[in-house]
């Protein structure tokens, strides 16, 4: 990796080529995802998380999600598909000590928990020991990246990076340029979302950037829909998909994003703008994070993912 005295004072198209090596801190389903599309595409990963039966599991996900690629990227060649797949978990590295990982990256990327001061704390610890040309980023679904940046001295170095689920196969990446992050760190993100094989979007720091703004009040509308008793879930669900083409309905997709991260996202917002009927949070959905219901991660939310 060249230094970043090099780095200063070349052009801007070889700065943005210096995302090579980077943490992701949070290694549940999207931390997983970025990490294995990541090292898929030539990085150096570091997953980190709050403890070591978290990482195995995230290992054995990106294991099994590189078989699936694997089986249809090389089809016609399987033993090129068993060096995709041993090739990039080697890049691959884990962690519970996010501190001791940090001192020789481009990037902090954060996929953790949808909560601000969670977030900012991370990123006021690490700000303290990683490297000056270090940028940091957040994966955040619904919150602003500037108040996630507030604690740190890197402002100008800190953007978003919007990933979509299953990172694997969701094409998108949204990369959002907050108030004070500079047009190098900008350039550098667009450039990583482009060199991990995604289409990006530039997007402002407005909530919910453009797709959660959109597919959120969508998906609580569902909910709506259903408290009201005006259609089931499954009907919701087949109308969507058959009526208007989504590959899935609104029940099966907040199962799959996290009805904790779900619930989060229009938290946040309600809080921040209480009279939108928008942002307008769900008893229901309430009702099945406190019982643990957070969706297909833990065999249950509006459907039942247990084999019995
Ligand atoms: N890793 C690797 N490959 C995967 C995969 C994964 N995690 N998930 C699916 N695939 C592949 C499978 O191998 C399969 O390929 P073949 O059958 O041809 O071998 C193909 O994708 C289709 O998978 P499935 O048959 O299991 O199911 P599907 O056809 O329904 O596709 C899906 C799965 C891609 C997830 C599709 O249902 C889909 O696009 N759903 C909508 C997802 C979506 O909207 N995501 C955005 C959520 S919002 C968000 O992420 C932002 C936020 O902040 C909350
Ligand atoms: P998840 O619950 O699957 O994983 C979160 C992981 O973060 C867990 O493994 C947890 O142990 C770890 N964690 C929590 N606090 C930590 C800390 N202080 N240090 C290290 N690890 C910590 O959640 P997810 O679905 O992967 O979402 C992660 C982030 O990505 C959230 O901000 C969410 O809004 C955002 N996001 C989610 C989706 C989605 O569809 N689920 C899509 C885009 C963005």
């Amino acid at each position: 990796m060249m230094s970043h005295q090099i780095v200063r004072g070349m052009s801007t198209a070889c700065r943005m080529s210096q995302i090579k090596k980077l943490v992701v801190v949070g290694g549940g389903q999207m931390g997983a995802g970025i990490a294995q599309v990541s090292a898929a595409t030539g990085h150096e990963v570091t997953i980190c998380d709050v403890n070591e039966d978290v990482l195995t599991k995230s290992t054995a996900a990106i294991e099994k999600s590189l078989q699936r690629v694997a089986s249809k990227k090389f089809a016609e060649n399987p033993d090129q598909g068993k060096s995709f797949i041993s090739e990039t978990m080697s890049r691959i590295q884990t962690s519970t000590d996010p501190r001791s990982c940090v001192g020789d990256v481009d990037l902090v990327l954060e996929a953790i928990v949808e909560n601000l001061k969670i977030k900012q704390d991370l990123f006021k610890d690490l700000d303290s020991i990683a490297p000056a040309h270090t940028i940091f980023a957040t994966n955040t679904s619904s919150l602003p990246v500037r108040d996630i940046a507030a604690n740190t001295t890197r402002k100008d170095r800190f953007g978003g990076v919007h990933f979509f689920n299953p990172v694997p196969m969701m094409k998108l990446v949204e990369v959002v340029k907050a108030y004070d992050t500079s047009q190098d760190t900008f350039d550098a993100l667009l450039a990583w979302g482009k060199a991990l094989g995604k289409t990006v979007v530039s997007c402002k720091d407005t909530p919910g950037f453009l797709v959660n703004r959109l597919l959120v009040p969508y998906l609580l509308e569902a909910v709506r829909l259903y408290e009201r008793g005006d259609g089931t879930k499954e009907d919701i669900d087949t109308a969507m998909k058959l009526g208007a083409g989504y590959p899935m309905g609104p029940f099966q997709l907040l199962d799959y994003v996290g009805l904790d991260t779900s619930k989060f996202i229009i938290a946040g917002w309600h809080e921040m703008d209480p009279t939108n009927p928008l942002f307008k949070p769900s008893p229901l959905l309430d009702r099945l994070v406190a019982e643990g219901k957070l969706g297909m991660k833990s065999g249950e939310g509006f459907y039942s993912y247990r084999k019995y």
